[in-house]
């Protein structure tokens, strides 16, 4: 397995599920050294996003995908779940991205941001 963030440090990586128990209309909610992510699926790709909304508390794996963009339950605002970034309002703030790896269909995340990390 190779890092993809440049973080050397592999102890850090965790296996939090298999990609065939990932549904490509809903987010998984998982949890890495504490960190809350919601799992996208993406076609044969995974991404992992900060799970918390970063308009007001609500977890995203509460709401559902459209391809790359996840929707919150709460207000229906949208990222795109490959960079993070804030597609529809009232969500502007970035959420943070998890680097991902596949091996055999297990998914291995990093707890260290790879895209945004907005303000807390
Ligand atoms: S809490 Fe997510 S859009 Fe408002």
């Amino acid at each position: 397995m190779s890092a993809t963030n440049g973080n050397d440090d592999t102890s850090a990586w965790e296996n939090v599920a298999h990609i065939d128990e990932l549904d490509p209309d809903y987010p998984t909610m998982v949890t890495a050294a504490g960190v809350e992510m919601a799992l996208c699926k993406v076609g044969d790709a995974v991404f992992a996003v900060n799970n918390i909304c970063s308009h007001a508390f609500s977890r995203l794996s509460d709401g559902f995908l459209d391809g790359a963009e996840v929707f919150c339950p709460l207000h229906h605002g949208s990222f795109d779940v490959r960079t993070g970034q804030a597609i529809a309002a009232p969500c502007f703030e970035p959420i943070a991205v998890y680097p991902v790896n596949l091996s055999d269909g297990q998914v291995f995340v990093c707890p260290f941001p790879s895209g945004p990390v907005p303000a807390q």
